[in-house]
């Protein structure tokens, strides 16, 4: 099973962020760990801190070979319907993941333009987010 995993905006920054909400992990180190969680799974890692890039990527995906998209948007997650309407137009199986619960965070926070085009969300557990989107993935998806 192959997986692109995508970050939005400051992402690449963990490490550096706020580490109670975000962990202690740099990017690379949560890439790098989710990787050796799953062999059999093969993963392709992209990062921007642009909409349009991520856009372009997505868009990108319709013609390649990917069996699943986990994305953790940042804070594009609150703000970009034109993030959404890309996703949307994606068949393969979809997961929201963040490192934080945004539920119980700040209200503006809580608009989450991303849920409805997925086809699950994961927050609120750091890495372990992104390791419980990779095993619904799995479960879900038959390779
Ligand atoms: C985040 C939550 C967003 O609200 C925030 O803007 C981020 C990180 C998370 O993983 O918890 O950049 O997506």
């Amino acid at each position: 099973m192959n997986i692109l995993v995508i970050h939005g905006p400051n992402l690449n920054m963990l490490g550096r962020r706020n580490p109670e909400l975000y962990g202690s992990m740099t990017q690379d180190e949560l890439f790098d760990a989710l990787d050796s969680h799953f062999d059999d799974v093969d993963f392709v890692f992209y990062q921007s801190n642009y909409e349009g890039e991520l856009i372009g990527v997505i868009h990108s995906v319709m013609n390649e070979d990917y069996n699943a998209l986990i994305i953790n948007p940042g804070a594009l997650t609150h703000t970009s319907i034109a993030l959404r309407d890309a996703l949307e137009m994606l068949e393969i199986p979809k997961v929201e993941v963040h490192l934080s619960n945004i539920d119980q965070r700040e209200a503006y926070r809580k608009v989450d333009y991303i849920k409805e085009v997925v086809d699950a969300c994961f927050m609120g557990k750091k890495l372990d987010s992104y390791i419980d989107a990779v095993e619904f993935l799995l479960n879900k998806t038959v390779v």
